[in-house]
């Protein structure tokens, strides 16, 4: 994937304007321009294909939201997000700490030498391999949730401090991350009692309560649970000294939403009646990094289905819009004018998978060729994208 990163003034124009035009392609016959939908592809043959614009003052604007709402959690930003070295290094400038989750989010942590004890390493499943290295490295937290890993920590990483994480309902969360990771609260109990009896370093309670998640009971459910678990360790001589409030804090992605400060003001209240010795931190990705990008695409073509609108645009779900198959919210900006009417929208590839059930609101005269740009793509969007059926990921440009 091309990176470039855009210093000062620069900066509005390579957004617009490629820095360097590539060869006009050769011009169609006029008899074929005819056509209108060709005669609007002709029309942006400046347009080189997706791109992720990622702001770096947005990232600056939302690590400062994030401090004023929650003043007293550490904020680690969970890598998995966004992994773009010239971000991390932004954010490392910030003083945010870091998550990670494998080998090679270690290694990038390493190229950008911040220290083992800014990281945390909450995949709650992780190779030897990466647990050696993290311990090499001076990483002190790692994240379990059944007994093997637990057992594997132990023999890998004896010196270190574990976390433990719950499971939690995924309610509010647009994308849940419940089924798959995460111990209730008997299952709890009886591990921690284990971990007791083989005098492990069980320091830690950690829950995700999902991904996008605007229900800010969610953080005090949670909570609640690990207050249970807390007394029951501090009865076994393990006391809690980490309590890790995950992922999830929601991107403002419609334009009436509340801020964070707001929105999370009950959890603010209830982390502060926790006892002191309690560290906080917490592992957002998405609200750091969504805001600051706007991923740039092109409508390929457009047609009538079953009295439908349909437009297929070069990016679609395998090469940077994954998200619009869950209802996130996404808006698609176009550079057309005139009045809204509902589009189904699909991505370029050949695979059925490629296309978004539900509508989305663009200019009743849409035509191919026209630019959409789409608000808040800075997570998860090229991390997650592929090159399959060789229709290129969005290239990422950075700017101040
Ligand atoms: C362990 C862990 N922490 C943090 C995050 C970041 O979540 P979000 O981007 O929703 O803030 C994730 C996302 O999958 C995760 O798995």
């Amino acid at each position: 994937m091309a990176t470039k990163v855009i210093t000062g003034s620069a900066m509005m124009k390579a957004y617009h304007l490629p820095e360097s035009t590539p060869p006009r392609p050769p011009r169609l016959a006029a008899t074929v321009l005819k056509s209108s939908a060709l005669k609007a592809v002709a029309s942006h043959d400046s347009y080189q294909g997706p791109e992720l614009t990622m702001q770096l003052a947005t990232i600056s604007r939302q690590v400062a939201q994030f401090r004023r709402a929650l003043p007293q959690v550490r904020p680690h930003f969970a890598v998995k997000a966004n992994p773009l070295p010239p971000l991390l290094k932004h954010l490392q400038q910030l003083g945010v700490g870091f998550e990670i989750a494998s080998l090679g989010e270690l290694q990038l942590m390493q190229e950008l030498q911040v220290p083992g004890k800014h990281i945390i390493f909450s995949n709650p499943i992780k190779t030897p391999a990466s647990i050696e290295a993290a311990v090499k490295y001076g990483i002190d937290w790692f994240a379990f949730d059944c007994q093997e890993e637990l057992d594997k920590l132990f023999a890998l990483a004896p010196q270190a401090h574990y976390e433990l994480r719950l499971s939690t309902s995924g309610a509010g969360a647009v994308w849940p991350l419940t089924t798959k990771f995460g111990m209730d609260v008997d299952a709890a109990k009886s591990l921690l009692t284990y971990a007791a009896r083989h005098h492990m370093p069980v320091a830690g309670l950690t829950f995700h309560v999902g991904s996008q998640c605007g229900r800010v009971q969610s953080w005090l459910e949670a909570i609640a649970q690990c207050k249970i678990l807390c007394a029951h360790m501090q009865a076994l001589g393990l006391p809690l000294t980490l309590l890790n409030l995950g992922g999830g804090f929601p991107c403002a992605i419609a334009k009436d939403e509340p801020t964070l400060a707001t929105l999370m003001q009950p959890l603010h209240d209830t982390l502060a009646n926790l006892p002191p010795e309690v560290q906080l931190v917490a592992e957002p990705g998405r609200f750091l990094i969504a805001a600051a990008g706007t991923l740039t695409c092109q409508i390929i073509s457009t047609t009538t289905r079953q009295q439908k609108n349909w437009a297929f645009l070069d990016c679609g779900y395998y090469n940077g819009l994954m998200e619009l198959k869950e209802n996130f919210g996404y808006e698609l900006c176009s550079r057309r004018s005139g009045k809204l009417s509902p589009w189904t929208i699909a991505g370029p590839t050949c695979d059925s998978l490629d296309m978004f059930a539900q509508p989305f609101m663009l200019p009743a005269n849409s035509e191919a060729g026209d630019i959409i740009d789409i608000p808040n793509m800075g997570a998860y969007a090229n991390t997650c994208a592929t090159n399959f059926n060789g229709f290129a990921v969005p290239r990422v440009c950075i700017v101040p």
